[in-house]
């Protein structure tokens, strides 16, 4: 069967994500008989491009990375994602803009519009998650499609899926990890001595910080996940302004130094639990020794350990390979992943 795909926001994921089909386009047709094209490009800031006769993703790549526009791709005049996406007859859409954690915008408008033409959504955006998870569910149903979202946390680890697959009915009590990569790195390069400003610099080269890093070191990145896993996991709507976050800001390398002269180092822990229906979470720094299991999650690991009714700290960490294939290929294989899953499902 032959897809065609819309890839609404073409930064690191979802140029990753275009590497990654190109890279198993044969696997994909031996195993599955899936064959696909890409007919719909939105960029921030690189024009927009529809072709319902298909795309030259090798020239969409070129173009963008060398800093140009992709306009010139497109059949058609196109005026903003949202007519890519009605122009590029797709039959799945990826929605990679960037994270709005303050209303899920505009990613939440895309996967509506996406879902209401009969497209599988597919998504590593938190936004749409915590602010129309349910919503989105519904209207995927309604429509016989899928809205997938399993990158949206911890990348390519399948946090959501483990639940959904092989947890059935098992209720999640409490988690605790770590959820942002920038800020882990961070800190981790901080210990190594190297200034905050440097090591920020490094995660943005490397393309793991987010457009505007003042969402990964402030706090709202790791809160929009924790939101993110507790309404889905958890069945309890969280915003992350009720997670109330603390950034790494205030961790000077005084600090850092105090704290690893006395077996310690600082984490930005995230944390929820579920208590008489009330879910109480929090995204804070703290000190963690050696008997933790986030001690040891140094760098771009990341990992959280879930404790439900009936299995006790069940743990998934997932170590990032930053700078792989040009940009972050885990959050790029959660999307590929989910995409087989939803035409197979
Ligand atoms: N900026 C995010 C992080 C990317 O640092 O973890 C992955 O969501």
């Amino acid at each position: 069967m032959h897809y065609k795909l819309a890839l609404i926001g073409f930064g690191n994921v979802a140029r990753a994500l275009a590497r990654l089909l190109i890279v198993k386009q044969a696997l994909l047709k031996s195993a599955y008989d899936i064959t696909f094209s890409f007919t719909g490009i939105a960029t921030g800031g690189h024009g927009l491009a529809a072709n319902p006769a298909g795309i030259d993703i090798q020239q969409a790549l070129e173009l963008v990375e060398s800093g140009s526009d992709l306009s010139a791709l497109s059949s058609m005049p196109l005026t903003d994602p949202l007519s890519v996406i009605r122009n590029s007859n797709a039959s799945v859409m990826f929605e990679n803009s960037p994270v709005n954690p303050q209303n899920g915008q505009p990613a939440l408008d895309h996967i509506r519009a996406a879902l209401s033409l009969g497209m599988h959504a597919i998504t590593a955006n938190k936004g749409p998650v915590v602010y129309g998870y349910r919503e989105l569910i519904e209207l995927a149903e309604s429509k016989g499609r899928n809205f997938r979202f399993e990158s949206a946390v911890l990348g390519g680890a399948p946090v959501f899926s483990v639940f959904r697959e092989s947890f059935p009915l098992a209720e999640l009590a409490s988690f605790k990890g770590i959820l942002n990569a920038t800020t882990n790195i961070i800190l981790s390069r901080m210990e190594g001595g190297e200034s905050y400003e440097e090591a920020l610099k490094y995660c943005q080269s490397i393309g793991v910080a987010e457009r505007d890093p003042t969402n990964d070191v402030d706090g709202w990145d790791a809160a929009i996940k924790v939101a993110a896993l507790a309404t889905v996991l958890m069945d309890t709507p969280l915003t992350p302004q009720k997670v109330n976050p603390t950034g790494i800001r205030g961790i000077t390398p005084e600090m850092i130094a105090k704290a690893k002269a006395e077996g310690k180092r600082y984490k930005l822990v995230c944390s929820a639990e579920k208590v008489g229906g009330q879910v109480t979470a929090s995204v804070a720094p703290q000190l963690v020794d050696a008997s933790s299991p986030l001690y040891g999650m140094m760098n771009s690991s990341t990992g959280v350990t879930f404790r439900t009714d009936v299995i006790l700290d069940y743990s998934i960490t997932l170590s990032e390979r930053p700078g792989l294939q040009g940009g972050p290929v885990e959050t790029a294989y959660g999307l590929f992943a989910d995409f087989v899953n939803a035409v197979k499902a």
